[in-house]
């Protein structure tokens, strides 16, 4: 057995929502009888003319463009950036270490808020950062004065994610810029945008304006979540274009494959589809909150694809698979906590009749 670097070994293997595919196979059951809502995937297919996009693209041959220019032109349009102020990778998990790794190294410190999202704490170990986990506040919202206080002169990056996974919360925009305000310039601040197009609360911002004006910005976002495009792979970063350039060196190269820049370029200029999908999740967000609330289950108002809330006990893992056998995948949390995307008006139903289920 090689000798692994002991911050990696003591890493768990990270638990993506497993294939539909998979737990089908186990359980010898139809694929299409299962409804998962373990991964905050959309429960749409990809946007009009996405999959004639993908069928267009066949110099397969030939490697991608590493700069993306197409794509790179287009949305830095329709975000009113300079097309220097993106870079691409291979889905936004990518960025986050890229980020991580282009900072860190031996003796530097990552704080981020926790509950989050775990690549976070893989980001960490694989830059060789120390990860300080800073807890939510007892609204389940990050705690932006305790992380203001968990900076130290070790600090390189501090990962804010708005909206929180798990838990589904924000913090306003006037809340996020007093902070990156309040940080200091040496240290990187990246903002995880993951969901950021399922809010509508007017006080949320994303921090677009703040990546393009200050070099120790840099935000997130993911063609996985509305753009449906998960199985692909595409995120991108927004910021200072002299970051970006020194970040590049620390990326693979030749990140994104050709298919997921054609898919992202042709998913891009329909503003009325993605506000029906945007709808359409609220819905299901109301309908889903509302049952959680009729059947006494606390849970966290959510401004996502996803609603936290808490089963009786303190095992959520036993809860899970006992909905599983119910035909529902969710997601175990700690404790009695548990995660559910939102889907179809059908399968928010289904997860509904699994909840009865098994609360007996
Ligand atoms: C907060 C957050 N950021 C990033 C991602 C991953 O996005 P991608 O598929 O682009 O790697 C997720 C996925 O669940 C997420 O919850």
């Amino acid at each position: 057995m090689p000798i692994l670097r002991p911050e990696i070994d003591a890493l768990s293997a990270y638990e993506v929502g497993r294939p539909i595919d998979d737990v089908a196979r186990q359980y010898g059951v139809d694929p299409a009888t299962l409804v998962k809502l373990t991964a905050n995937e959309s429960p749409f297919g990809p946007f009009p003319g996405v999959a004639e996009a993908i069928a267009a693209e066949t110099s397969l041959n030939r490697y991608p463009d590493n700069q993306a220019w197409d794509l790179g032109h287009r949305l830095a349009g329709e975000l009113g950036v300079a097309p220097e102020n993106l870079l691409f990778g291979n889905g936004s998990t990518a960025l986050i270490a890229d980020l991580a790794s282009a900072v860190g190294g031996p003796g530097t410190k990552l704080v981020y808020p926790w509950p989050s999202f775990i690549m976070y704490r893989y980001a960490a170990a694989w830059a060789g950062m120390e990860a300080v986990e800073v807890p939510l506040d007892a609204g389940f919202r990050m705690d932006l004065d305790a992380m203001a206080d968990a900076i130290d002169d070790r600090t390189r990056m501090v990962m804010l994610c708005n909206p929180n996974n798990p838990t589904g919360t924000i913090r306003s925009g006037d809340e996020l810029e007093a902070f990156i305000r309040s940080v200091p310039g040496s240290v990187l601040v990246v903002v995880d945008e993951a969901y950021a197009e399922f809010v509508e609360d007017p006080s949320y911002r994303m921090m677009t304006d703040e990546a393009v004006r200050m070099p120790n910005v840099v935000t997130l976002h993911t063609f996985s979540k509305i753009y449906s495009l998960a199985g692909l792979r595409i995120g991108y970063a927004v910021g200072h274009a002299d970051t970006l350039r020194s970040v590049r060196k620390a990326q693979q190269p030749l990140t994104v494959n050709r298919i997921a820049q054609a898919a992202a370029l042709a998913s891009l200029g329909q503003p009325d589809e993605l506000r029906r999908r945007v709808e359409v999740n609220s819905a299901g967000r109301h309908y889903v909150s509302g049952a959680l609330a009729e059947r006494g289950l606390r849970f966290v108002p959510s401004h996502t694809n996803f609603v936290f809330f808490e089963m009786p006990g303190d095992d959520s893992r036993a809860w899970a698979d006992a909905m599983l056998r119910h035909g529902v995948l969710v997601r175990p949390m700690s404790g009695g906590w548990m995660r559910v995307t939102i889907g179809l008006e059908e399968e928010n139903r289904r997860f509904v009749e699994a909840l009865d289920a098994v609360l007996g």
